[in-house]
């Protein structure tokens, strides 16, 4: 048996893929950010139910454009308050603490690994936030309809970060529709890969607006006609200087038509890939069965479009063996993604404030995860699970 690693390949059909890419290239006049992104948006935007996509060449790019969009708009102030998942991704929380903004950790559930209304309740009345970056961990996702309400009621700005759950459907609703706005990557081994890659979705067109500026050096060249005449007569440039006039502040996190290509190519698998993840995330659930060393899954969704398969182990006994176990039988295994980010040197070296967050500790402490492809075969999945069983 080959080794099993958390990803097999770079796209989903590799072989067609490249060579796709290859001709793409090769006949293409332009290659910076153009019609194909465009096109990508729009087919994205569509497949996910939104108004709006927004591409950039990473979902940490999103992220970190996401933030600086609702500063831009207003929809955040300097200082405020953002709740963030206890695990998630430290370019979930980065751009909380690099644009001046106050991170607020919130515990996850054991069983769900994500982020519970019941939860988000009680660190609301203990702290109130002004918004919730709310990620969606590992294809998985608590009560987000009872989320969503509680955000709503109390006028909180629900952000979903999405990069590992493209797919998934709970109540009926994709996750990364619940949100005001939503974050998603496509780099190699997510559930679509443009190799590098993110994009932000949305309904909002102003908002949209504001993330076409911040995606690129702030000035106005991806709007609208009309966009551009009511900006450029606001502050009174003419159609000359607006081509180097900059609005606010922004980056330059611009896909290439490369990523626009792929994004399209990738997209006619999408549906087959989330059905395979979601197949062999059910075919794995065996190694729970009647097991006492980890905690049981208990996820309700319509679709589970498994990122990786998560195991939590009872204690730090467990997860070495079970480490060891892997590794002598070169299954590739991670901490859970980026695990509790309160506890990571860049968050303490610039926030002091402690939080207790017994479940995040014990999923940080105690989980591992090991990968989902929809590449990984029967053969391949009877081997894991035989890994898992015989050894109790
Ligand atoms: C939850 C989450 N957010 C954001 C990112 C960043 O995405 P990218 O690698 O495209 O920058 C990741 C990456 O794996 C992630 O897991």
């Amino acid at each position: 048996m080959n080794p099993i690693m958390l990803v097999k390949s770079t796209f989903y059909h590799e072989d067609e893929t490249k060579k796709v890419l290859c001709d793409f290239i090769t006949q293409s006049k332009q290659l910076s950010m153009g019609t194909k992104c465009r096109e990508f948006e729009e087919t994205f935007a569509k497949w996910q139910g939104k108004k709006y996509c927004v591409l950039f060449n990473s979902g940490s790019s999103a992220n970190l454009a996401l933030i600086q969009a609702a500063l831009n708009s207003n929809l955040l102030k300097p200082k405020d308050t953002v709740a963030f998942s206890g695990i998630t991704w430290a370019t979930n929380v980065m751009p909380l603490i690099q644009l001046g903004l106050k991170p607020y950790p919130i515990d996850v559930e054991i069983q769900t690994l994500n982020c519970s209304s019941s939860i988000l309740k009680k660190a609301y009345e203990k702290k109130p936030f002004q918004a919730l970056f709310l990620t969606n961990l590992l294809g998985l996702a608590d009560d987000i309809t009872n989320i969503k309400k509680f955000c709503k009621k109390n006028g909180i700005l629900l952000f979903e970060d999405n990069c590992e759950s493209l797919g998934s459907v709970s109540n009926g609703i994709k996750l990364g529709s619940y949100g005001f706005a939503s974050t998603f990557s496509f780099f190699v081994g997510h559930h679509m890969s443009t190799i590098e890659g993110g994009a932000i979705c949305t309904d909002n067109e102003e908002f949209t607006k504001q993330l076409k500026m911040g995606r690129a050096h702030g000035w106005d060249r991806q709007l609208k006609k009309a966009e551009q005449k009511s900006l450029r007569k606001k502050y009174r440039v003419s159609d000359f200087f607006a081509k180097y006039t900059f609005y606010d502040l922004a980056y330059n996190l611009r896909p290439t038509e490369i990523t626009g290509f792929l994004g399209l190519n990738q997209m006619q698998y999408l549906d087959e890939i989330i059905r395979k993840r979601e197949e062999n995330f059910f075919a794995l659930q065996e190694i729970y069965d009647n097991d006492q060393e980890f905690y049981p899954l208990k996820v309700k969704l319509d679709t589970i479009s498994s990122f990786a398969i998560p195991v939590i182990c009872k204690n730090k006994k467990v997860l070495e063996k079970y480490v060891t176990l892997c590794d002598k039988n070169k299954i590739e295994v991670r901490p859970i993604v980026g695990g509790m980010m309160s506890t990571q040197p860049f968050y303490k070296k610039y926030i002091k404030e402690k939080f207790d967050l017994p479940n995040s500790e014990i999923i940080n402490n105690y989980g591992f995860y090991f990968g989902n492809n929809p590449e990984l075969t029967t053969e391949e999945i009877k081997y894991i699970l035989s890994i898992f069983k015989n050894n109790k």
